[in-house]
């Protein structure tokens, strides 16, 4: 590596992580066109149920979702974060418009690749659809809720994204998002509940192997981006479930002592067998977590609403 070369986020996230007594990565790496693509397959699996529930609950419920984003028939601001590829949202957003509502669709995404792909679906489908796409992550789109002023504000967190975020940050985001809420704004949230811990277990762990090429595709990356050489035969995925906290957890598994180089970077890992990499936590809650949260970070619940199984819920947030 010469000196000059400025070192990219990814690179340093990763010596930063892998650094650590507890090797980690963050979640939002997985993201790119190949993981992107992986993760469209898992929310097609039949084990994966969280994107059938979301999606049952939005054709079945979107007339009382609209009555709650828009008693007034006032325009909005729809801001979404972590789009993806937006084969849910489409629903409520087609919804919305047929009832003549006046609305911005401001899709936020970490991966500029499915954001084009989102546009593009957008644009042939709902061609009447007034679109801005933000490519940044939570945090930057944060700092953006600023610009979003003169109009309510409705902000959507869909596929159990709130999930992903460790327990302190989550409420310090959620904190903060509260401070730029005005009475009438709302906020959805799609939230995995906790149940029978073997199906929620199948959801990260499925058998033909889709979520494991997904964790695993974190270790491609670093070697296309970084010039590592993560041998794939000798790490495998392993994921678990832990009822009491509600964590599915997923985890890259050392399974030989060995060192990792990584050729565009002065670093190099060593892995004791058995060792692993943190990947991601999936937090499940219960009804009674979810209103504790609300609490917490001064929201009230002004609806729920669950798909039939009661696999999922969709809860709606307001100030008062
Ligand atoms: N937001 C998704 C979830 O928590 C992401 C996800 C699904 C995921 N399957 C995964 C992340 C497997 C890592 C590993 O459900």
């Amino acid at each position: 590596m010469s000196t000059t070369t400025q070192l990219s986020q990814f690179a340093t996230d990763t010596m930063e992580g892998l650094s650590r007594p507890q090797k980690v990565m963050l979640s939002k790496y997985f993201y790119d066109a190949k993981g992107d693509a992986i993760f469209q397959q898992i929310m097609a699996m039949p084990e994966y149920y969280l994107t059938r529930s979301e999606m049952e609950i939005f054709q079945t419920q979107k007339d009382a979702i609209f009555n709650q984003v828009c008693p007034k028939g006032l325009p909005f601001n729809l801001i979404e974060l972590g789009a993806g590829d937006g084969s849910k949202t489409k629903v409520l957003l087609k919804h919305f418009l047929k009832m003549g509502i006046d609305f911005t669709y401001y899709p936020v995404d970490i991966s500029q690749n499915i954001l084009d792909e989102l546009v593009a679906m957008l644009k042939n489908e709902i061609p009447e659809l007034d679109v801005h796409p933000l490519n940044m992550d939570y945090f930057e789109a944060l700092k953006h809720m600023e610009q979003f002023t003169g109009r309510k504000n409705v902000t959507m967190f869909l596929g159990s994204n709130i999930g992903n975020f460790q327990v302190e940050r989550l409420d310090r985001f959620l904190k903060k998002l509260q401070g730029y809420f005005k009475p009438n704004d709302k906020l959805l949230l799609g939230v995995d509940l906790k149940k029978d811990p073997d199906i929620i277990l199948e959801a990260y762990n499925d058998k033909p192997g889709i979520t494991a090429s997904f964790n695993m595709n974190l270790l491609v990356r670093m070697n296309n981006e970084l010039g590592a050489d993560f041998d794939l035969n000798q790490f495998k995925h392993y994921a678990m479930y832990e009822p009491v906290t509600g964590e599915a957890r997923s985890y890259v598994v050392s399974l030989v002592d060995q060192v990792v180089r990584f050729s565009e970077l002065d670093f190099e890992v060593n892995f004791e067998k058995g060792e692993c990499i943190h990947t991601e936590i999936s937090r499940k809650y219960s009804v009674k977590n979810l209103n504790h949260l609300s609490e917490k970070c001064g929201f009230v619940t002004s609806a729920n609403f669950f798909d039939s199984k009661q696999y999922y819920v969709n809860t709606m947030w307001e100030v008062v």
